[in-house]
């Protein structure tokens, strides 16, 4: 199994830039299913997640050429089924998205109950409840779900809880439908944004993204579209977060400065000096590391993925940090291995209290989801001696070439044990 081996206690300095955003990308590639034609998608991410999104396309009929290491040319004309394939869709949470652009262009669409990491239950009645309301019907059979409409018809939807996927998937399912959806008390993150303009490229009408309420005018027919996505916000935190806790200088680049504030406000007040530019921000620190609380909800509070990095640097910190994760109920599988490397955090359900050490000590330990993995490679960074981190397969589903952008940092990081087949990309 491969593993990062980190020699800690460098403090990070030079440039980086981010990449495109995961969680624009694996809705973003579904839905050129909807285009019926050939998109062009730049900035995309070098990482697993993309890979098994291009796989099930291609494995469908999709025409896909690589243009160069970022950008992917995909011809959704002749897709011949409306099932994703069962074994790549189980490979991870975002193949959910398939069933939306499937229900929208074929008014058919069959996935399997989707994999990805675990923090706790993560149903998808909300999903279901907007496709029902335009008219289709599901059911679950063998662990597959099926949806299917005769007719899809514009409709409203009052969705019961604040959620990214079903958000996504209820725009990629209507925006063909006959008539006007109107989507109320939506999530309104970047990539919801993002998802929205990229459909509205290729022919449809959405208003109202990145605001409570999203109307779309159903569209007769879509087209191919060429578009670029956004840079991943999380991505950049993460570089954030361990240039403030290493105390370093670091220039992180090719970024939007607006779709970090939630961030940037948290750093800041942990002691990180943050200067922006327009496509970058450079942060540094001054003093000592200084506790605060954060509670993580949707878009525009402090996002939940962002959380483990933070309760890693706040481990460090003067004082005692609260720490309440208001979205999933399961996150904080990753503080055992925290402690394994001398943290003093005590968790009570969706509660943390963390208690600032004056320092982490290497240690083997384990990434249980992507977030969490991230965040024990930027304690390990921080901390004195040898951390092996394993299961870094969960890291690469979302972070691109990591080890060499840490390495390039100054950080004294390398890859050891045996390489992951899921690095390979399958196009
Ligand atoms: C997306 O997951 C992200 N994944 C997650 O990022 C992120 O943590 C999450 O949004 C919240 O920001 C992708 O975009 C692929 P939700 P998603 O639906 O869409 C409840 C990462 O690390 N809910 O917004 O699955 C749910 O249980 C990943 O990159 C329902 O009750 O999250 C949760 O408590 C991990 N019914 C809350 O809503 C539903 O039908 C928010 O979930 C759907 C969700």
């Amino acid at each position: 199994m491969e593993k990062y081996v980190i020699h800690g206690g460098s403090a990070l300095t030079g440039e980086v830039s981010v990449s495109g955003a995961k969680n624009a990308a694996v809705a973003i590639l579904p839905a050129t299913i909807l285009a019926g034609g050939k998109c062009v998608i730049e900035n995309l991410p070098s990482i697993s997640d993309v890979y098994t999104s291009v796989h099930i396309l291609r494995e469908m009929g999709a025409e896909i050429r690589m243009l160069d290491r970022s950008t992917v040319e995909i011809d959704t004309t002749h897709i011949t089924t409306e099932v994703v394939p069962e074994e790549l869709s189980r490979q991870m949470r975002a193949s959910y998205y398939f069933l939306g652009a499937l229900l929208g262009r074929f008014r058919e669409a069959s996935v399997a109950m989707p994999g990805g990491c675990d923090l706790g239950p993560r149903p998808i009645d909300q999903h279901l409840k907007a496709f029902t309301s335009i008219g289709a019907v599901d059911s679950m059979e063998k662990g597959m779900i099926q949806v299917s409409a005769p007719k899809l018809t514009g409709s409203h939807v009052f969705f019961d809880t604040v959620s990214v996927g079903a958000t996504i998937n209820a725009m990629l399912a209507s925006v063909m439908a006959e008539g006007t959806t109107v989507l109320e008390n939506v999530a309104k993150e970047p990539h919801i944004v993002d998802v929205a303009n990229f459909l509205n490229t290729l022919g449809a009408d959405v208003r109202g993204a990145g605001t409570d309420v999203i109307k779309i005018r159903g569209a007769a027919s879509m087209h191919g579209g060429n578009y670029t996505i956004i840079p991943d916000q999380i991505e950049a935190g993460s570089y954030m977060a361990a240039a403030t806790i290493t105390g370093g200088d670091v220039l992180v680049k090719n970024i939007i400065p607006k779709h970090l504030e939630p961030i940037t406000a948290k750093l800041e007040r942990a002691g990180a000096s943050i200067e922006e530019f327009d496509e970058a921000v450079r942060i540094t620190r001054s003093g000592p590391l200084q506790a605060t609380n954060i509670k993580t909800m949707p878009h525009p509070g402090f996002p939940t993925d962002m959380q483990p990095m933070m309760t890693v640097l706040l481990s460090l910190a003067q004082g005692t940090s609260i720490i309440t994760e208001g979205i999933w109920e399961n996150r904080f599988r990753y503080v055992d291995e925290l402690l394994r490397m001398g943290a003093n955090i005590q968790v009570d359900g969706r509660v943390a209290v963390v208690e600032g050490v004056g320092e982490l000590q290497g240690a083997p330990v384990r990434a249980s989801d992507l977030r969490a993995g991230c965040a024990l490679v930027i304690a390990a960074l921080s901390a004195n001696g040898v951390t092996e981190v394993e299961e870094v397969s969960h890291i690469e589903r979302g972070y691109e070439s990591i080890v060499e952008k840490f390495a390039n940092l100054g950080a004294d990081i390398h890859r050891g044990g045996k390489p992951s087949s899921t690095l390979q990309p399958a196009f």
